[in-house]
C-alpha cells in the first residue's frame, strides 16, 4: 500500500484515485501524520502531494525528519519536489515567470526507469502549476528534465529511490501521468496491483464478519448508489443478520419502490422491511412551500420512521451507512479550505444518540467509481448503480413550493420519460444529472380545436465533476423536440415543457 501525504493541493484527491487506477491501495493522510503512525501504516511508498504554499515561508508544512529514512521510494509532486530539495540541501526560488497549464518537458541525461516510456522523442506534455520552482538540485540528485521556464523539472536519486517531478502527473492534463504514477506504484514501490474489484469485495467481507460477528445490523436503503452497494456488500457478508429499512416517502421517481424490492428483496434475498410512508409525507407537507422547510420536515420524518421500525428490531446492534471516501476525506479536513459537498447519505446522518448504535460503514476507504465497479461485481442492476444522484428529499424540492400527490404524479410520468429518452439517445451516461421539474403555474394552450390551461415542465440535464459548479447539457433540438412531444402527449396536465440553460453559479443544480 502506499501513503499519500497531503500538503494542501487541490489535486490530493486525484493522486489518491490515480494509484487506486492501478490496483494499488492507498491512503490520503495531513502532512503532519505522526511518524509512528506512518511506520504504523507500514507504507510500500509515499508520494508527497503539491501544496498552495512557499518551501521557505515561515510556517510552511513540513515533513518528519525520518520520513527519509524509512527506506521507501518517496515521489514529491510539486511542492514535495520542492520539500525534498530543500530537505537535502537544495535550493527553491520564487519562479521568475509563474507558470501554469500546458508545458513541453525535455528529457536530460538518461531517466531512469520512472520514466520508461514517459517521453516520446525526449519530449513529454505536461500540466505545470507553480511560482517557486528549484534553482538547485541537492547533491546526489541528477535533473532529469526542464522546461523553457523553469531548470528542473523532474529529479531522481535512484539508489535511494527518491524521486521528484515539478509538474502533476495526476491530473488529465498530463496525458502519461498516469503511466508514470502506475510505473512508481508498480514497479519502483513493487505494489502487486490486487486492489480489483474482487479483491475489495473478500477483504471487506471478512472485515465485516470480524467486526460483527453475531450481532444484528440495520440499514437505511434508500435506492442510491451507496447505499445499495453497501446492502448487497454487508448481505454477501453476513446475510440474515442484515434487514434494511426502505421508506417510500411518496416522493420517488417511478415505480423505484417496487425496483428497488425486486432488486434487493426478490434477487438477492436481502429482508427488506418496506415502509409506505406516502400518505404521512404528505400530510406533513400539506401547506409548506418554503424548500428549507420541506427539507427539515422530509428529514425529520424520516429520523422518526427508520426509529420507529429499529424498535421492532431490538436486537440491532449496528447502523450501517454508505459513507464513502470522498466524505471522510472532506470531514477529516485533510483537504483544506474546499467547502463540503452535500451528502446523500445525510438522511440517516440524524439518529438519537440513545439508540446507541455502533457505525458500520464498509465503503469508507472506496471511491465512488470504486463503488459502482463492486456494485457491478455484487450483482446489482447497471441502471442502478450507474444512476445519476438523487436527492434524499426526493421530488419533494423538484416540485416547486407546495406538493401534492397530484402533482407528483405529473412530474413522476414526465420524469420516466426524460430519462427513458436519454437513454435511448446515448446522452445519459454523458450527463452527470437530469431530471425534470414541476412549476406550479398554468399557461395556455391549444390541443386539437381546445384550448387548454395546464402545468409546465422543465428540464434539467448539467454536466459537472465535483457538483460544486455545473454547466448545462447542451441536448441537440431534436432531442429536446421528441422529449417535449412525448411529454405533453403522454402526460394529462401538462402542456409546456422547458429547457433549464442555467449554469452553476449562480443558479444551483436543484430549483430549490
Ligand atoms: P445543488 O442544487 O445545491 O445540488 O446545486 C448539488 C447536488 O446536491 C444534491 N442535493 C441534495 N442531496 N439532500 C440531498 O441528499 C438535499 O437536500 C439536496 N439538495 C441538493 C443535488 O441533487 C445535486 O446532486
Amino acid at each position: 500500500k502506499i501513503l499519500i501525504l497531503d500538503f494542501g493541493s487541490q489535486y490530493s484527491q486525484l493522486i489518491a484515485r490515480r494509484v487506486r487506477e492501478a490496483h494499488v491501495y492507498c491512503e490520503l493522510h495531513p502532512f503532519d501524520m505522526a511518524i509512528t503512525a506512518i511506520r504504523a501504516f507500514a507504507p510500500r511508498g509515499i508520494i508527497l502531494s503539491g501544496g498552495p504554499k512557499s518551501v521557505y515561508e515561515a510556517g510552511a508544512p513540513a515533513i518528519a525528519e525520518e520520513l527519509f529514512e524509512l527506506g521507501v521510494p518517496v515521489l514529491g509532486i510539486c511542492y514535495g519536489m520542492q520539500l525534498m530539495t530543500r530537505h537535502f540541501g537544495g535550493q527553491v526560488v520564487p519562479a521568475g515567470k509563474r507558470e501554469y497549464g500546458h508545458a513541453e518537458l525535455q528529457a536530460l541525461g538518461t531517466p531512469g526507469s520512472l520514466f520508461d516510456g514517459f517521453f516520446v522523442e525526449g519530449k513529454s506534455p505536461v500540466w505545470m502549476s507553480h511560482g517557486d520552482h528549484v534553482a538547485r538540485v541537492a547533491e546526489g540528485f541528477e535533473v532529469v528534465a526542464a522546461t523553457d521556464n523553469a531548470p528542473v523539472c523532474a529529479i531522481q536519486q535512484v539508489e535511494r529511490q527518491l524521486y521528484g517531478v515539478q509538474f502533476h502527473p495526476e491530473v488529465n492534463h498530463t496525458p502519461r501521468g498516469e503511466l508514470l504514477i502506475d510505473t512508481f506504484v508498480r514497479r519502483i514501490c513493487r505494489c502487486s496491483g490486487q486492489w480489483t474489484p474482487g479483491q475489495i469485495i473478500e477483504d471487506a467481507i471478512g472485515r465485516i464478519r470480524a467486526q460483527v460477528g453475531d450481532e444484528q445490523v440495520i440499514l437505511g436503503l434508500s435506492g442510491g448508489v451507496d447505499s445499495s452497494v453497501a446492502a448487497a456488500l454487508i448481505h454477501r457478508a453476513i446475510g440474515d443478520q442484515l434487514t434494511c429499512v426502505f421508506v417510500d416517502n411518496g416522493l420517488l421517481r417511478l415505480n423505484e419502490g417496487d425496483q428497488v424490492m425486486q432488486t434487493f428483496a426478490d434477487n438477492l434475498g436481502v429482508r427488506v422491511i418496506r415502509v409506505d410512508a406516502e400518505d404521512r409525507f404528505l400530510a406533513a407537507l400539506a401547506g409548506v412551500t418554503d424548500p428549507e422547510q420541506k427539507r427539515k420536515i422530509i428529514g425529520g420524518l424520516f429520523v422518526d420512521l427508520f426509529e420507529e421500525q429499529s424498535k421492532l428490531l431490538p436486537a440491532a446492534r449496528w447502523l450501517a451507512q454508505g459513507t464513502i471516501y470522498p466524505d471522510v476525506i472532506e470531514s477529516a479536513g485533510a483537504k483544506t479550505g474546499k467547502a463540503h459537498n452535500i451528502k446523500s447519505h445525510h438522511n440517516v446522518g440524524g439518529l438519537p444518540d440513545y439508540m446507541q448504535l455502533k457505525l458500520l460503514e464498509p465503503l469508507r476507504e472506496l471511491f465512488k467509481d470504486e463503488v459502482r465497479a463492486i456494485g457491478e461485481e455484487l450483482g446489482l442492476p447497471r441502471a442502478m448503480v450507474w444512476r445519476h444522484p438523487f436527492p434524499g428529499p426526493g421530488l419533494g424540492v423538484r416540485i416547486l413550493g407546495e406538493v401534492k400527490k397530484e402533482y407528483a404524479d405529473i412530474l413522476r410520468q414526465a420524469d420516466a420519460i426524460y430519462i427513458e429518452e436519454l437513454y435511448r439517445s446515448g446522452h445519459y451516461d454523458k450527463i452527470s444529472q437530469a431530471f425534470a421539474v414541476f412549476l406550479p403555474v398554468k399557461s395556455v394552450g391549444v390541443m386539437g380545436d381546445g384550448r387548454t390551461y395546464e402545468y409546465v415542465v422543465a428540464l434539467r440535464a448539467v454536466e459537472t465533476r465535483d457538483f460544486m459548479t455545473a454547466g448545462w447539457y447542451p441536448m441537440p433540438y431534436a432531442d429536446l423536440a421528441r422529449i417535449s412531444n412525448r411529454i405533453i402527449n403522454e402526460v394529462r396536465g401538462v402542456n409546456r415543457v422547458v429547457y433549464d440553460i442555467s449554469s452553476k453559479p449562480p443558479a444551483t443544480i436543484e430549483w430549490e
